[in-house]
């Protein structure tokens, strides 16, 4: 058979560019879970330094140095003037360890986390989180206190900016006492309770993650306005006794059915003229972008039976369960509020 000549063949039509892009993005995440490792982000804060002088601090040889700050600065973590790198605005506010909103323990927690085309063909096909070997999160999380401990806390430092958020454009005039449910390290209803001073929280959670929240609580002196209850928001009956019930990063852990019982449940026990909140980050109605959300959502596959959801899919399950007077108000970053009221 006579060899092909591959000059017969077209030219691309198209670069492959972004194919490049996709492939080389592999390394992104954990070069910059090494960054942290290495200390390479308080290294830069006081004083833009050459690559010589990063490589010297940090025991690292010229090709090592160059490939790190490359990919840094490529990315937009460090910035380069005159051969001297220094911090972008973005590593400044979250990579730098003394900062309160320093993302090492999330960094931590999936830089050691492996990720193969296996895990996700897995949860694809089985349409059930592969993570956990297949075991469900948070029962898993109940059974192991440090694991439960560690994505808590992990949690914490990356729903800390989305607190503030909800606390500075959320609306919460009136609302006398509320109930989060799912609330985890307890950081929402710190932060809010920080803003609105008239205003009681209960975090409802599971048994290790609610003693991670009342250390929280402790630590912002705040155990006269936040108390924790140790039940099942599936199993449990729920509180009555309040007039918010706000739910953040729940609903994406749980499918559609799931998601309009959290609902009805809320509606059951809030009081006329009560409202739900509901912080997530939004898909766009088209449910192809933004790429953080639509990759949230293949976060979700892997890990929980949920997913990202848009702004409609949630105003169709609010007012499924009874809810009136739907409203989404953008928080912080990708995230959104959707808060409604009960007639
Ligand atoms: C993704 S985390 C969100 C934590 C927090 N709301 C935030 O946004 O940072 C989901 C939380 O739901 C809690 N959770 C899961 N199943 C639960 C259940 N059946 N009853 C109560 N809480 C549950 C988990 O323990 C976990 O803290």
């Amino acid at each position: 058979m006579a060899a092909p000549n591959l000059l017969q063949l077209s030219p691309p039509t198209c670069d492959d560019r972004l194919i490049w892009d996709v492939e080389r993005s592999f390394y992104h995440f954990p070069t910059l879970a090494a960054a942290d490792e290495l200390g390479l982000f308080p290294l830069l804060d006081t004083n833009p330094m050459t690559a010589a002088q990063v490589g010297q601090a940090l025991s690292l040889g010229p090709r090592a140095t160059e490939a790190l700050l490359g990919v840094l600065t490529s990315l937009g973590f460090l910035t380069q003037s005159h051969g001297h790198f220094s911090l972008s605005g973005v590593s400044r506010t979250y990579l730098l360890p003394g900062s309160p909103y320093y993302r090492g323990s999330i960094i931590k927690l999936f830089g050691n986390v492996p990720l193969t085309s296996a895990t996700i063909l897995e949860a694809l096909k089985k349409e059930r989180a592969s993570a956990y070997g297949g075991g469900e999160m948070w029962e898993t999380h109940e059974m192991d206190s440090a694991l439960a401990e560690g994505f808590t806390h992990a949690m914490h430092c990356q729903s800390l900016p989305l607190a503030m958020g909800v606390a500075l454009n959320g609306d919460f005039h009136g609302i006398k006492r509320v109930l989060d449910v799912g609330g985890g390290s307890g950081c929402f209803c710190i932060v809010v309770a920080q803003r609105w001073p008239g205003t009681t929280f209960t975090i409802m959670e599971l048994p290790a993650v609610s003693k991670v929240a009342q250390r929280y609580i402790a630590e912002h002196g705040l155990q006269d306005r936040i108390n924790t209850v140790e039940l099942d928001m599936f199993k449990d009956r729920w509180p009555r006794e309040y007039d918010g019930v706000f739910f953040s990063n729940v609903f994406h852990d749980w499918d559609r059915d799931r998601c309009l019982f959290l609902s009805r449940r809320a509606f059951e026990a809030l009081p006329s003229g009560g409202r739900i909140f509901v912080n997530e980050m939004l898909l766009d109605e088209t449910k192809d972008r933004p790429l953080a959300a639509t990759s949230f959502s293949m976060t979700m596959m892997v890990y929980t039976q949920g997913k990202q959801y848009s702004a409609n899919e949630l105003r169709e399950i609010l007012g499924e369960s009874g809810f009136e007077d739907i409203r989404v108000t953008p928080t912080h970053c990708y995230y959104s509020l959707v808060t409604a009221r009960k007639r």
